[in-house]
């Protein structure tokens, strides 16, 4: 299992968008590091993706507020299955060397992030445009 960015992956929001990219890079490197079997490299590339996704959703989490976006609870429940989910994945990789099981979810993973960026964060994304919400630069 691998992940590249697709433009249509582009939410339309420059800050949640360049977050997006930056996390699917660094997935990729956990995916790329378990397709070699290499666990140390896995566990250090999950460390950098796990740092990154915690600032993400406390930004995304930072616009649900000031919005009072609708489903806001739900999104925030999405991001603690995803935390949840790298938890598991960090025990697989680093506490137990499971490769088999790690590699199951990471694709679980790379799966569930693409179809969260696809509902959740597409959702706050038309809700932060259509009120004008932070974030947005001036052109849109
Ligand atoms: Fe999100
Ligand atoms: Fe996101």
């Amino acid at each position: 299992m691998r992940i590249f960015w697709q433009d249509n992956m582009s939410l339309g929001l420059a800050q949640v968008d360049d977050e997006h990219k930056h996390m699917v890079a660094l997935l990729d490197s956990v995916c790329l590091a378990l397709q070699y079997r290499n666990l140390p490299a896995a566990a250090l590339a999950l460390d950098e993706f796990s740092g990154v996704l915690t600032r993400h959703f406390a930004s995304e989490e930072g616009f649900l507020a000031q919005i009072f976006a609708i489903n806001a609870d739900q999104h925030r429940q999405s991001h603690r299955d995803t935390a949840d989910l790298v938890g598991r994945l960090r025990v697989a990789i680093g506490g137990a060397g499971d490769l088999p099981l790690a590699e199951r979810l990471v694709a679980e993973l790379v799966t569930e992030w693409i179809r969260r960026l696809f509902r959740e964060d597409n959702d706050l994304v038309a809700q932060l445009k259509g009120t004008g919400g932070p974030g947005l630069g001036p052109t849109e």
